[in-house]
């Protein structure tokens, strides 16, 4: 066994290394993933929270927070090496809505991502979850 894993790390990387070149050096950059609560003020005091967010990889619970308007759930990552690094988000608006999106998937994440001081921008708003690689132009990318 021990012999199996001292030949399949170098395989793995080489093979790593052929064939996504463009990752290289994505897999040094610490991402920083933020998820805004946008939400609209609707039979909810101020303040109080009216979603609850949970983001989680395989590897890592970010932890299930209630989140009042206005607040932002941040949490950090890099690339591991086959890049296959996934962190999906519960997000439950209180009473009304539920979805399960990915909030970085390292593949379709890495170089967007890289725009804006590392950052994938999220904002959950009364029709969907928006993204943002810019911090100023918004796309519905999960509409609920
Ligand atoms: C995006 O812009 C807003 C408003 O200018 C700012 O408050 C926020 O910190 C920015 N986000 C990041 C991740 O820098």
């Amino acid at each position: 066994m021990a012999n199996i894993k001292g030949i399949a790390l170098p395989l793995l990387l080489a093979f790593s290394v052929v064939h996504f070149p463009i990752a290289e050096s994505a897999w040094l950059i610490h991402y920083h993933i933020h998820v805004r609560n946008d939400l609209p003020l609707i039979n909810t005091p101020p303040g109080r929270p009216n979603l609850f967010l949970h983001c989680k990889s395989k590897d890592k619970d970010v932890g299930d927070r209630p989140m009042a308007i206005g607040q932002d759930y941040t949490w950090d990552t890099m690339i591991n090496l086959l890049q296959t690094t996934l962190f999906f988000c519960n997000a439950r608006w209180t009473g009304r809505k539920r979805i399960t999106f990915n909030a970085f998937e390292a593949m379709r994440d890495e170089t967007r991502c890289m725009k804006y001081r590392n950052s994938c921008m999220w904002s959950v708003r009364r029709d969907g979850i928006y993204f943002s690689g810019d911090n100023s132009t918004w796309k519905n990318e999960y509409p609920w």
